[in-house]
């Protein structure tokens, strides 16, 4: 399994943070932000990791991370033309990367500390389809992607940012997905905000009956505003102290 990790976007939401430099450079604690993904995929023991970011941002990255020696992978770069062209559009730059192989996406904002050794086990044993992780939280704020699932942990609905969410999980920046995910986003059309959306993505998935969901226990999108960001740089300073991070 190969890995991918998003860099890109805007992130007007976090103006004037973000003026000058890339949000998953901003810091969480003692770390920039997006050292934690990075560490994440080495937990799950992935060895290769592909970077997505926007050109005006690449070098920052390359400067800071260089060949992902310092992480124990081998990291790779790639330029998203349109920085808001949307998460599957940011997915699709993996194509060749990938290689045939099934790919663990990590969205570079996404603070967590669920080793995902475990799902990718258990996704490799079918190697079919994909898989999407959920959380507990309040999803009435529609920043979030909402997942539905039954009592059997079975994905009913995804919906993105909806008006009256279905439940109350999450849906996290954390996916895996098998080969065929490159040929899913080319039958995609950019969303009313002007994206090719993972939840569209995940619905295509959802609709051949191939994916399934993991429900993870503490996770924050540090991306969203400023309170999460602050959210995040307090939790972790507290997991950090009690030795948990
Ligand atoms: O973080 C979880 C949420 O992420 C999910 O609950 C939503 O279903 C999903 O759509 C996404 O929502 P956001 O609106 O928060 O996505 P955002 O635009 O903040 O982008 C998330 C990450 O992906 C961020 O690290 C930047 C990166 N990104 C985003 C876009 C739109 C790119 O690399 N390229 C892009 O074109």
């Amino acid at each position: 399994m190969k890995g991918v990790i998003l860099a890109g976007g805007l992130a007007t939401r976090l103006r004037p943070l973000t003026l000058v430099t890339n949000k998953h450079l901003l810091p969480i604690y003692n770390k920039p932000m997006i050292y934690y993904p990075l560490e994440a995929m080495r937990k799950a023991g992935i060895k290769e990791v592909l970077l997505t970011t926007s050109g005006d941002h690449a070098g920052h990255f390359a400067n800071l991370l260089k060949n992902g020696e310092d992480f124990q992978l081998k990291l790779y770069y790639a330029v998203q033309q349109n920085p808001k062209g949307g998460i599957a559009d940011a997915i699709a730059l993996a194509e060749e990367f990938a290689h045939d192989e099934p790919i663990l996406v990590l969205l570079g904002d996404n603070i967590f500390n669920f080793n995902l050794l475990e799902a990718r086990r258990k996704f490799e044993v079918k190697s079919k389809g994909g898989m999407v992780f959920g959380v507990h939280k309040d999803t009435e704020s529609k920043q979030y992607g909402v997942i539905e699932v039954d009592k059997n942990g079975k994905v009913l609905s995804i919906e993105e940012k909806p008006e009256h969410p279905k439940s109350d999980i999450a849906q996290t920046g954390i996916y895996i997905y098998d080969h065929t995910v490159f040929a899913c986003i080319k039958h995609l059309s950019p969303s009313g905000r002007g994206e090719l959306e993972v939840t569209d993505l995940n619905n295509y998935y959802l609709r051949s009956g191939e994916l399934t969901c993991e429900i993870i226990d503490w996770w924050i999108d540090a991306g969203t505003s400023y309170d999460e960001l602050l959210n995040a740089n307090s939790r972790v300073a507290a997991m950090v102290k009690e030795g948990k991070l």
